[in-house]
């Protein structure tokens, strides 16, 4: 696990400051995938191509599951989880939240995971059972936070027609809330959570590479990270908070139907 953590965690500061270097140059190149919203830069493919190789140049045969460029095929039992670039939006207009994300899986469970933020200076690590860190100082999450006074992260997918429908859970949770934060990046979210600086967070339609580190980093910081119903996260649903908070945000999040399509 240690030698999975420290592989990840220098390959994702390498991607980092490759990104951080060539920022200014690159990112005019965009172009749009599921939806004219959903951009990806040139540096997205830089970035993920630089980690496909370091992973495949120190563990030949891993399977590799990438945001850009999809699934590299392999009989290992050990799959990487990679996002080149979380928070693509915030990459492009020069805001800091953007963020390198590389999880290791072993027989389909995440046991490391590493979210680094280069604008920031923020490196999340987790390992499975050994809890969950920034830097040097371990997480832990809120807790024993009503939902009244919660601070809640969430995000919205890309589709534009899903949109419309993000939009009436979110004026459904708003009024019951401190208040919401949309950051632009899911791994930045839940490492927030981990980190104390958000209480909670829900979204759907993300993806494996936006939560597979720093899902890690949340629940080894004391959280839970679920779909409804108690379903396994998946990009149909996540909700993420301590316990107790995770059971208030969850009712009211259920009684929406967020997964319905119109
Ligand atoms: C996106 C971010 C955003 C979330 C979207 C994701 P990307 O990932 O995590 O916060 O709301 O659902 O797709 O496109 O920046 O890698």
């Amino acid at each position: 696990m240690t030698e999975f953590l420290r592989l990840a965690e220098d390959i994702a500061r390498e991607a980092g400051d490759m990104l951080l270097a060539k920022r200014p140059t690159m990112s005019e190149e965009i172009e749009t995938k599921s939806s004219p919203t959903d951009v990806v830069t040139a540096l997205d493919k830089a970035s993920e191509e630089l980690i496909r190789e370091r992973i495949l140049a120190a563990r030949p045969g891993d399977r590799i599951l990438g945001e850009e460029g999809g699934e590299e095929p392999g009989d290992s039992d050990v799959r990487w989880v990679v996002d080149p670039i979380d928070g693509t939006v915030n990459f492009l207009y020069g805001l800091p939240d953007w963020a390198v994300s590389i999880a290791v899986e072993v027989d389909g469970q995440v046991v490391a995971g590493v979210v680094n933020l280069p604008a920031r200076g923020e490196v999340y690590t987790a390992a499975l059972g050994e809890g969950a860190w920034l830097g040097a100082e371990r997480l832990r999450c809120n807790t024993g936070v009503p939902l009244a006074q919660a601070l809640v992260a969430t995000g919205f997918g890309y589709g534009v027609s899903r949109r419309a429908i993000q939009g009436q859970v979110v004026a459904a949770v708003l009024p019951r809330v401190r208040d919401i934060r949309r950051g632009g990046s899911c791994a930045i979210d839940l490492c927030s959570l981990a980190a104390g600086r958000v209480d909670a967070y829900y979204e759907r339609g993300i993806n494996p590479w936006d939560y597979g580190a720093a899902g890690l980093v949340a629940t080894e910081s004391g959280a839970r990270l679920e779909g409804l119903h108690g379903r396994p996260v998946s990009p149909e649903f996540a909700i993420c908070a301590a316990p107790g908070l995770f059971e208030e945000l969850h009712e009211l999040l259920a009684a929406q139907n967020p997964e319905r399509d119109a």
